[in-house]
């Protein structure tokens, strides 16, 4: 854990003013003092500690709705929040934190944990695996709120994002980068291939299986042992009674393929 020494902040202001010019932060002692921003509790305070790198911080990619979520998450898994990245956002900051370019953490961040917060399945999928090519040394942690369960025998693999209230079942496999959002109930034997994700409110019944990237809206239901294909939307407050092929968006109750689509085709306008 990073040794912090409050009594040598610098102040927001200043800390943000620096971030904005990227290169401000150029001036500090080189690697030995870093100035940072981090998040204790729901508190945002400009702190300074002398450790460069740590596996108790995280950088979050993205800095919309999601992030702000996902950084919710992160704090209640004991991670301090350095920075969001995020191109469009920079010089803006999220409870304290600031929003960087991807050059600055291509720069300053090049060993850390990362959280990819974009709720899009396709888009965060992509923004994963570029930054699993270009970094050697960057983890992507699971993040499970302290107010969620995960059942024995149950496996997370890299980069799921557990919300607050959710409970995932016995025996189940949660693929990499997948989101199960806040009052989710995944029961047991459950499967959700890479980048699939669960809105609020969610609820499977045992044995489930839901496909790559697929999306499950706001509330739906599925009866056990269905099996949900890849890239697949369904609706919000759908009730999920049979298996749904691959490549389709379904909604309605009982749950009814309404038309086809393409992979990466954007459902959360
Ligand atoms: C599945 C979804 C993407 C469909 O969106 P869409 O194709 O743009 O559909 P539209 O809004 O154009 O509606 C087309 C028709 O389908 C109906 N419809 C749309 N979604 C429906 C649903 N979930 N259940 C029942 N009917 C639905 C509409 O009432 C409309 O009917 P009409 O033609 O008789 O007026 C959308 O309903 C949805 O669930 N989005 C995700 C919401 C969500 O979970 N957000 C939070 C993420 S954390």
């Amino acid at each position: 854990m990073p040794q912090y020494n409050p009594k040598g902040s610098r102040s927001l202001e200043l800390h943000l003013k620096g971030l904005k010019g990227l290169k401000g932060l150029k001036g500090l002692k080189g690697d030995k003092l870093a100035s940072r921003v981090a998040v204790q509790g729901k508190q945002a305070k400009p702190l300074v500690y002398e450790k460069e790198k740590s596996l108790s911080e995280i950088v979050i990619f993205g800095a919309g709705g999601h992030a702000v979520s996902a950084m919710n998450v992160a704090v209640s898994a004991g991670y301090s929040v350095t920075a969001y990245v995020d191109d469009d956002r920079v010089g803006g900051n999220i409870f304290g934190i600031p929003i960087v370019s991807q050059d600055y953490f291509k720069e300053k961040f090049r060993e850390n944990c990362v959280c990819v917060a974009i709720g899009d399945n396709s888009v965060r999928e992509k923004i994963f695996s570029d930054l699993q090519k270009n970094y050697e040394n960057i983890f992507f942690p699971s993040l499970v709120h302290a107010s969620s369960v995960i059942g024995l025998g149950t496996t997370l693999s890299e980069g799921v994002v557990v919300m607050p209230l959710s409970n995932v079942g016995p025996n189940s496999s949660i693929g990499t980068g997948c989101i199960v959002n806040s009052r989710s109930n995944l029961d047991h034997d459950c499967e959700m291939e890479a980048f699939s994700s669960l809105a609020p409110g969610v609820t499977c019944g045992g044995g489930v299986t839901i496909g790559s990237r697929t999306a499950l809206s706001l509330s739906a239901v599925v009866r056990h042992d269905v099996k949900i294909g890849s890239d697949v939307v369904i609706g919000a407050g759908s009730y999920v009674h049979q298996n749904i092929a691959d490549n389709v968006v379904a909604f309605g109750t009982p749950c009814r393929v309404q038309r086809t689509r393409t992979r990466g085709d954007r459902y959360l306008a």
